[in-house]
């Protein structure tokens, strides 16, 4: 069976059980603010079990894109040493929400394995939750009693609150669970152990396939659970374990998931991965195999991320990316020998493999690829500077320990892995000073965490069971009352308070535009909203202080002056996109956005600089549409398949729902729950301030519009008064300056010929003052030229004959400089040297500087110095 029918059966059995099936949501995920990537299937419904919204069925099946690589739970370091962990997997799941409970899930699960995938039933065992006294949960009787008329009862297993209770992290929806597990060692090693023995214990044959969840609580801030609303399923089956189960291996890298790209890495790197029923394999192929898993499971993370929109940066969730694919390059550095970029060349096979259940991967297959590329390529180099480094550091090293702290250094401002230090130094006989590196690194981690600690107190529920709707595309001022309210402490933001409210005309932050700001009001007081967020699908509005009386009714005010500068940001971005597609071409897709009151900034895929004549196309093709003065054409609640086939743009890493929101321009459209303008002419006008590039084939285009284009003229207009008035005001400008440069060009030619004649006469009365000392011909001097003179004159006294050691001091313009000459002859027979000379005597004038051995100047900053250093420099040739 191959990894795709898996897949497909899966989701057929749960369509036939009346579920609706749903896409993966984005592996990156946007509205969370305590969750960077979905780690799990049911990220996407967290707020459906905690009661905030209702989902679209009851029961909904899907596989989703999960990544384990932060937060609670990690799995990235164990990734490659054992045959069953990933970063990317699939997780294969079902829901209820509310709807049918433990037993229907049971049951389903057992008839789809047992029947439908036909696993042998000797070959599984369950787990069912044991209780646990302190958290006042009881053993999970129902479970039991339902799996005892399914399965033997000596293969049902009691788990404890670590193995059989699932939380998704500190806080949120949890409940205790059933896992099912499956053995697939060989008939042998069956005899010799029992399976029962080996479930939860690490062992690769012997692993946990599917979860089953039965959501009933909710994990508070200060620890405590409370019962949800309602109650609700929530599985998850590792698809990669389900096929090595059903392709009868005994690793997922030997399934038809990891396969090609296995083969693809053997043919790049002329190396051979072992599959794991090859037995006894040497120490250096089992660092070849890891290396190779390490590979094909991280491109894997690496590349679904960047096409749902995550690109490898410095911070966030860029920098888990990122880190992520430079594990995988050092990998293939020090065990594949690859030393130039290779995983790049793996995403076409993936987009082959997966492409058609995961479109994204396709679409955006070329612009992963080069971002890939430049990555590997621009680590690469880091490694090599990097090895440079640690050759300097162990030249310096005393003894046989390198220092933790110098590790740490290399680690830290270049990345330098630490593993690769430790292993390059052992194998040049060193040892790393291990302690000192990790004191090092707890010291950083302790910083960054005391940097970044945030608390968050509970819900306090003022109305319950309220969902908040948004009345922002309508109104910019609603009657509300205050539905919960929340305290967050943080070290970046101090205190500050989370209003959600009942109804809200407030946008929070999202597809590029920022939240709303506004007020508050009440008969009595008035609180200021600072900031307006999405997390899940409430609206949080950040206060600095809550309401005396927080029962009491408000209006909401929204900030009008700013959401409609926003506003015109924000609909001159959707215009500029359609500009870049028309001038550009259609391979131009927004990979990011930024809307605010005072510009727009705007990420797309594109593989050149953009021209001058491109940048003015752009620019004329927006305004042009502002002044055509179109109007706004709205269209709520349609359903996506009609909006995208009347040629609405989507964007890939977006989550939509069934029914969209299509904003129109004229010929623009895209689906959008931004705030815009009602008529293009609102704009006034666009101006592009810059274009530059962000990564491979990403450009980034910052544009201001309306008010600020004003301010953008009237500073250009003030400049060239100044200009014009500094010129004494003359008719044309312009003709005005071309004569002044012209004028400048000339007066430099003459001053460039009197140099020279001065340079002519100094040298006659300098070869006057030139004494020998120790067969040397020496002379120290200050001249009165400018440092091009002194170089000059140098020359021509250096032409004369040999041994001559030459310094001379300028202060041209308040700038001391000493210029050294020294023939070529001294250089190679006294070991004279002009850079170290004027390093030297550099000091003296505060200043430094270099050259050749038989010539170099230093600038500095000390005049008063220059004496001081001509009287040190007979101290060279005496
Ligand atoms: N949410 C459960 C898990 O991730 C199914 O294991």
């Amino acid at each position: 069976m191959t990894s795709q029918d898996v897949r497909k059966q899966f989701l057929d059995f749960f369509a036939s059980k009346g579920h609706l099936i749903v896409p993966s949501a984005p592996i990156v995920l946007k509205d969370d603010p305590t969750l960077m990537f979905n780690n799990s299937g049911m990220a996407q419904f967290k707020e459906y079990f905690l009661g905030n919204g209702t989902p679209k069925s009851t029961r909904i099946a899907d596989t989703q894109k999960c990544l384990r690589v932060s937060g609670k739970h990690n799995d990235l370091e164990d990734v490659g040493f054992d045959t069953y962990h990933h970063t990317m997997f699939e997780m294969l799941g079902n829901w209820s929400f509310g709807d049918y409970f433990k037993k229907e899930a049971i049951n389903w699960a057992w008839e789809l394995l047992t029947e439908v995938y036909k696993i042998p039933k000797e070959n599984l065992y369950v787990s069912v939750f044991e209780g646990n006294p302190d958290e006042n949960v009881p053993f999970d009787q129902e479970a039991w009693d339902i799996w005892k008329e399914l399965i033997d009862e000596d293969r049902i297993i009691l788990g404890n609150k670590k193995d059989n209770f699932w939380e998704m992290g500190d806080q949120g929806p949890c409940g205790p669970c059933s896992e099912i597990h499956v053995d697939i060692r060989s008939a042998e090693e069956k005899a010799l152990v029992s399976g029962k023995s080996l479930v939860n214990n690490d062992h690769p044959q012997v692993v946990e396939i599917w979860n089953n969840v039965f959501m009933e609580f909710n994990r508070k801030a200060d620890g405590s659970l409370e019962k949800l609303p309602a109650k609700h399923v929530d599985t998850g089956m590792g698809f990669e374990r389900l096929c090595m189960a059903l392709q009868g291996k005994t690793s997922n890298y030997d399934t038809d998931v990891f396969m090609p790209l296995i083969e693809k890495v053997e043919q790049i790197t002329g190396l051979k991965y072992t599959s794991n029923e090859v037995l006894n394999i040497s120490e250096e192929q089992n660092k070849t195999n890891i290396a190779i898993r390490v590979v094909v499971d991280h491109v894997r993370a690496v590349a679904f991320a960047i096409a749902d929109g995550q690109l490898p940066s410095n911070t966030g969730a860029g920098y888990v990316i990122r880190r992520i694919l430079r594990r995988a390059i050092r990998y293939g550095f020090t065990f594949l020998n690859t030393k130039e970029p290779f995983i790049n060349q793996l995403v076409a096979v993936l987009a082959n493999q997966m492409g058609e259940f995961f479109p994204e991967i396709k679409s955006q297959q070329q612009l992963v690829i080069n971002v890939i590329r430049e990555e590997e390529a621009s680590f690469l180099r880091t490694l090599d500077q990097g090895l440079q480094l640690l050759e300097n550091v162990v030249a310096e090293t005393k003894g046989s320990t390198v220092s933790g702290t110098k590790a740490f250094e290399l680690y830290d401002t270049f990345g330098f892995p630490i593993d690769l230090t430790a292993l390059i130094l052992r194998e040049k006989g060193f040892e790393l000073d291990e302690a000192g590196f990790n004191a090092a690194m707890q010291e950083q981690k302790n910083r960054s965490r005391a940097a970044s600690e945030v608390s968050t107190e509970d819900w306090s529920v003022l109305i319950p069971g309220n969902v908040e709707t948004f009345v922002g595309y309508d109104q910019s001022e609603s009657d509300v009352k205050i539905t919960r309210i929340r305290k967050v402490d943080s070290k970046k933001d101090g205190v500050l308070y989370q209003i959600v409210l009942d109804n809200t005309p407030f946008y929070p932050e999202g597809g590029g535009q920022v939240g709303d700001k506004g007020l508050l009001v009440s008969a009595n007081e008035t609180i200021e909203i600072i900031d307006t967020k999405k997390e899940n699908n409430l609206i949080l509005h950040f206060a600095k202080k809550l309401p005396e009386n927080v029962n009491a009714g408000f209006i909401a005010k929204v900030n009008q002056d700013l959401r409609s500068l926003s506003s015109r940001n924000h609909s001159a971005t959707h215009l500029m996109h359609q500009a870049l597609r028309s001038i550009l071409g259609t391979h131009v897709e927004q990979k990011g956005s930024l809307v605010n009151p005072n510009y727009l900034r705007f990420d797309f895929s594109h593989f050149a600089k953009m021209t001058e004549t491109e940048l003015q196309q752009v620019e004329d093709f927006v305004n042009a549409r502002i002044q055509e003065q179109l109007p706004l054409v709205e269209r709520r609640n349609i359903p996506f398949a009609q909006a995208v086939q009347e040629g609405a743009m989507a964007l890939f890493g977006e989550k939509y729902g069934d029914e969209v929101r299509a904003i129109k321009f004229g010929e623009s459209m895209e689906l959008c729950g931004g705030i815009h303008v009602k008529n293009t002419a609102e704009i006034w006008h666009f101006k592009i301030v810059s274009e530059g590039a962000v990564a491979a084939g990403i450009r980034r285009i910052e544009a201001i519009t309306s008010d600020a284009v004003k301010a953008h003229f009237a500073s250009y207009e003030n400049t060239l008064n100044e200009v014009k008035s500094a010129l004494k005001n003359p008719q044309d400008i312009l003709k005005a300056v071309h004569s002044m440069q012209e004028e400048n060009a000339k007066l430099a030619k003459q001053i460039e010929a009197l140099v020279k004649d001065k340079v002519k006469n100094l040298k006659t009365s300098l070869i006057a003052e030139i004494q020998e000392i120790n067969g040397v011909q020496f002379l120290a001097k200050l001249v009165d030229l400018n440092p091009e003179g002194a170089k000059d004159l140098a020359y021509e006294l250096g032409n004369l004959g040999n041994n001559l050691f030459l310094v001379l001091a300028t202060a041209d313009e308040e700038k001391p400089m000493l210029t050294c000459y020294v023939s070529k002859e001294l250089v190679a027979q006294k070991n004279l040297n002009a850079g170290q000379v004027v390093r030297e005597l550099g000091k003296f004038i505060q200043g430094g500087g270099g050259g050749q051995p038989f010539f170099a100047t230093a600038g500095g900053k000390n005049v008063a110095g220059i004496q001081q250093a001509l009287d040190k420099a007979i101290e060279f040739v005496k």
